[in-house]
């Protein structure tokens, strides 16, 4: 595939040489070739897998020379093999992406720019001069402005990464009406379940299928649906106010409203949001925060509001089917009121709870003074590659648990926020067992928390 690239920019040099004035001439074929990509309103075709960060358009400076002085200075043109350039490379990487559709979709930019650069590049290193010309000190630099880190964070495998761990390892909490490819057949336990998806399908059609076979196929259809939103709905993605995504305002929604003769008005997909399965997802549990999170470094990363390495948010949750619980919480705490759990092991060499979490999870406290919460991993830099993106098992053992009040309100202001930053509102050592599902899962009792201030 690298190779017909080259072998269509070749050919189209030698059959359309008519076209462009001086193909010798770096100057001129600066201005024909590598000004349009400039001046284009279009993203360039890195899009296929940044989202922001980086485009083919950071790497044109005003001025041809100016622009092969510091692309030659910086590595990424070969002086010696004007086609092994490093920007070639950079261009030719959307060829490999094994998204076919993302590889289509973006191949005719991608050939365009690839012929635009190679001929130039040809040009100004057969130009002897230049090819050996000192850059100018204090001229710019060619290039994206912002560090590899941020570019990292901002590619779309990284954001499907993240897609897999806080949107689609919650999807069973919309079956069966959303997840047509879980329902199985073969399975009698199903019947009821596709017959309930299938009366949704026939009514609303197939917006019902939010969750598609894969999470690539998901995340596509969940973007490319909200470019194409009209005014007249909010989109599923919200890039402008990510807390007004339909994705999380739907399953937070109650059943609409029954008229006097009791027929119910029909779902409502503006502000205030209705929703025909009814509350799905409650504000501030774990899932929402998962969606909320995503959510919203989904629409910064595409925005490209990231400018330097701190303030990446550190997206490192993994799922779990592990359940904590907690009964007999202070009466004093607030119902309703918003708390985090975090794990901590036991460190044998330190001896004493390990400074990093191990899990986590966010839950409402109850009126009944309960919280029950699903527990994410957290995993340090060098684990993020180890752990399991559709879902981790911790293994059993005595754990300090350590539970935060939202006090502030903070998670309101920002939901992906983490409280454990400061003194925990109560603690409790348990050996858990870390089972799965809320039938298995780790209860806390009153009796075994020890609270701040008593
Ligand atoms: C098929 C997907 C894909 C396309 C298209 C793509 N890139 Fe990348 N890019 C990547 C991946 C993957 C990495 C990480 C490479 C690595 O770690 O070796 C990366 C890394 C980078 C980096 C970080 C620095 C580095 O050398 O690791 C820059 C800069 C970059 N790409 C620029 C571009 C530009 C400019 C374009 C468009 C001309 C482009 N990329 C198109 C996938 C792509
Ligand atoms: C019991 C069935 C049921 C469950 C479970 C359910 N929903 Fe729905 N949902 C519906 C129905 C029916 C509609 C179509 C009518 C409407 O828009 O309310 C819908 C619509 C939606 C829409 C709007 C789709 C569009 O393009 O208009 C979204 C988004 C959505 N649900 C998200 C969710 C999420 C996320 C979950 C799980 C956390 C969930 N729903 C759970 C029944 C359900």
């Amino acid at each position: 595939m690298r190779d017909s690239l080259k072998l269509v920019a070749v050919i189209s040099l030698a059959v359309a040489p008519s076209l462009f004035a001086d193909e010798t001439d770096p100057q001129a074929v600066f201005e024909q070739r590598l000004m349009p990509i400039f001046r284009s309103e279009n993203p360039s075709s890195c899009v296929q897998c940044h989202l922001s960060s980086v485009d083919l358009r950071d790497y044109i400076l005003p001025s041809s020379r100016e622009t092969f002085l510091s692309l030659r200075d910086q590595g990424l043109i070969d002086t010696e093999q004007p086609r092994e350039s490093k920007i070639l490379h950079l261009i030719e990487m959307g060829d490999s992406d094994p998204d076919s559709l993302a590889r289509r979709i973006h191949a005719k930019t991608r050939m365009m720019e690839y012929e635009a650069f190679a001929s130039w590049i040809e040009a100004c290193c057969q130009d002897s001069e230049l090819r050996d010309a000192t850059a100018a000190k204090g001229t710019s630099q060619a290039g994206p402005s912002v560090s590899n880190e941020v570019i990292r964070h901002a590619r779309k495998d990284r954001v499907l990464d993240s897609f897999v761990r806080n949107v689609w390892s919650q999807r069973m909490r919309c079956f069966p009406c959303h997840t047509p490819s879980e329902l199985d057949k073969n399975n009698p336990m199903h019947a009821k379940p596709i017959e309930r998806y299938e009366e949704f399908v026939r009514q609303y059609g197939a917006r019902m299928n939010v969750f598609r076979e894969t999470p690539q196929e998901t995340m596509r259809s969940l973007i490319a649906s909200s470019r194409k939103h009209t005014g007249d709905r909010l989109p599923l993605i919200n890039v402008r106010e990510p807390l007004q995504s339909l994705l999380l305002l739907k399953p937070m929604a109650k059943l609409p409203a029954l008229d006097e003769n009791g027929v119910r008005a029909n779902p409502s997909a503006r502000i205030p949001v209705s929703h025909m399965g009814g509350i799905k997802l409650h504000k501030d549990d774990h899932s929402y925060k998962a969606f909320a999170a995503w959510l919203q470094d989904y629409a910064s990363s595409v925005s490209g509001v990231y400018e330097s390495d701190d303030a990446l948010p550190e997206d490192n949750w993994f799922p779990t089917e592990h359940v904590i619980r907690f009964k007999e919480l202070p009466a004093t705490w607030p119902a309703l009121s918003t708390a985090q759990v975090f794990v901590h092991r036991w460190d044998p060499e330190r001896k004493a709870w390990s400074a990093e979490p191990a899990a986590f999870t966010q839950s409402i406290v109850t009126p009944r003074k309960m919280i029950n919460g699903v527990l994410f991993a957290l995993a340090g830099p060098e684990d993020r590659n180890r752990l399991n993106p559709t879902g981790e098992t911790l293994q059993p053992g005595k754990v300090q648990l350590r539970v935060y009040l939202d006090r502030d309100e903070a998670i309101a202001e920002s939901p992906a926020v983490l409280l454990n930053d400061r003194e925990p509102d109560a603690t409790a050592m348990i050996d858990a067992a870390f089972g799965k599902g809320f039938k298995n899962a780790d209860m806390v009792e009153g009796a075994q928390l020890s609270i701040r201030g008593d």
